[in-house]
């Protein structure tokens, strides 16, 4: 610094001299408290109102002194050291914490031979623009990072799971031992029947439950972009790149459990991968040249059926061996009728909650029966979505069979019932759409009913047409992959 004033006219050396010193006067005489050590970090000389603060009647009892020993966690021992000022800092006291400025003391070779610190702001009441943004942010941080937290825990615990069928508790029973293991769990089972449900509830009941569940949906993802979603990449390591990189989901879960959804429909490339990180714990961010390794434990889940795609050389028989070891099957709702009742009532009472002026709905016998002999393709996800439109469309509190009858694509009674525009999807009991043919004998009673027909039948020839591949069906007929989903499951199309 002193270089860049060589040569001024002995004026400027002048007002460098002021400068100098009114900057001392004015920190010295604004600042709540000023002090100077030597270079091994000794107090030599501390102001009265410092010196107080530490608990010093006398500055001359600080003298001497280590400086830690007259202030805690000071860091002009770092200055000292380093020989580089902390220019900007706050000092943390049994009190209110004050912002600092710590400077070195050079002499003219420009060797350190001290430090000079001030304590600018008691109370911080000069910052407070500063300090409240500072700690409205750090505020943001905090509740940020909690709910990140909260997001990455187990949303479903064993108690979620509703059924006491042989078939639910031997669920249950499998899904208990799995969290208790560390090997790849493999959840099959028709499109809502549980299987994300029972993730979470093993993810929490694992050794793993303070840890991460990270879930990557495979078929939500396109994929060129799965391999960065699943290792993460360095900086700008492809088009379009954050500058920063990315932090792949196998990192994010480390430690905890990475939940890989719909994996049958993982393309092959990035099968391999997957297979070289399960038996080596190792892989390789794009762009990288660094091996990085992540402790996760894997849970997948596909409704679709897997030793088929291996036989048709679209799964890896070597993957799907590797994943096949704790297998559970998540039983289809039409073979454990026995749980209806509980689930619908679970449902309901979970709808009554959410439902405005507390309304506490209920099922009719005739409404419980009809239930019963529905074939639920859609599972325990249709049942809750059937509920939920009767509870929107139900004028009494006491749901019965006439009101139900339309959501399930029948006709009941003397009809007149099917009217309602919110009829729209809608199935005959047990039909799987495999055959080209509508799905209801019956005529379709309504324009939006004959719609529902049309999508249904539409969507299903296209799956077939596309050997029931989702993803392929989705680009096709240029729909978005998440809303083919949610159709096959809310039509019951068997995908
Ligand atoms: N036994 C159960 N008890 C209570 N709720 C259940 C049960 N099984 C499923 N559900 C509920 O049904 C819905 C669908 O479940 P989930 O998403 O776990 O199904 P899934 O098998 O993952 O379906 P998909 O293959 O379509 O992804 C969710 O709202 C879930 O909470
Ligand atoms: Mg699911």
């Amino acid at each position: 610094m002193m270089n860049d004033w060589a040569g001024l006219p002995a004026t400027y050396g002048d007002v460098l001299r002021r400068a100098m010193d009114s900057l001392f006067r004015t920190f010295e005489n604004f600042s709540e408290g000023t002090f100077i050590v030597d270079a091994e970090a000794r107090v030599v000389w501390i102001n009265k109102r410092y010196a107080a603060r530490f608990g010093f009647s006398d500055p001359q009892q600080a003298i001497g002194r280590d400086c830690e020993a007259v202030i805690p966690n000071s860091l002009m021992r770092e200055v000292v050291k380093t020989g580089k000022p902390i220019l900007l800092d706050i000092l943390e006291t049994d009190r209110e914490p004050l912002v600092v400025t710590r400077l070195p003391l050079k002499d003219d070779a420009g060797n350190t031979v001290g430090a000079v610190g001030f304590a600018l702001f008691d109370e911080l009441k000069a910052l407070t623009p500063l300090f409240s943004h500072y700690s409205r942010v750090q505020q943001e941080l905090i509740a940020t990072r909690q709910s990140l937290a909260q997001a990455r825990r187990a949303k479903y615990t064993f108690g979620s799971f509703v059924g006491t069928s042989a078939a639910s508790l031997e669920v249950k029973r499998q899904a208990r031992r799995a969290a208790q293991l560390e090997s790849p769990v493999l959840l099959l089972g028709e499109t809502g029947t549980g299987k994300e449900l029972l993730a979470h509830a093993i993810h929490g009941g694992s050794a793993r439950a303070n840890q991460p569940l990270v879930t990557v949906n495979v078929a939500a993802i396109p994929d060129t972009l799965l391999e960065v979603e699943f290792f993460g990449a360095a900086p700008g390591a492809y088009t379009g790149a954050d500058r920063k990189g990315r932090v792949g989901k196998f990192e994010l879960a480390n430690g905890g459990t990475l939940f890989l959804d719909e994996i049958g429909d993982m393309p092959l490339p990035l099968q391999g991968k997957l297979l070289r990180v399960l038996q080596d714990k190792e892989f390789e961010p794009l762009g990288s040249n660094r091996i990085a390794r992540a402790d996760v434990r894997i849970i997948a889940a596909t409704s679709a059926d897997l030793p088929a795609l291996v036989a048709a050389g679209r799964f890896r028989a070597d993957l799907f061996y590797r994943l096949n070891v704790l297998t559970i099957q998540a039983p289809p709702l039409r073979e454990r009728a026995s749980d209806i009742e509980a689930l619908a009532y679970a449902m309901l009472e979970d709808l009554s909650t959410q439902a405005r002026g507390g309304n506490h709905f209920e099922l009719q016998d005739d409404a419980l029966r009809l239930l019963c002999s529905h074939g639920w393709p859609g599972n325990v996800r249709e049942l809750r979505n059937t509920l939920e439109r009767a509870v929107m469309l139900s004028d009494s509190e006491r749901i019965d069979a006439r009101a139900l009858a339309p959501l399930l694509g029948m006709t009941h009674g003397a009809g007149g019932t099917g009217t309602s525009a919110g009829v729209a999807i809608g199935t005959a009991p047990t039909t799987h759409a495999s055959s080209g043919t509508p799905a209801t004998a019956a005529e379709p009673a309504s324009w939006s009913d004959a719609m529902a027909a049309f999508e249904k039948r539409f969507l299903s020839d296209a799956l077939r047409a596309n050997g029931g591949r989702v993803i392929d069906t989705a680009v096709q007929i240029g729909m978005g992959r998440a809303t083919l989903y949610k159709k096959i499951a809310a039509y019951g199309i068997d995908a």
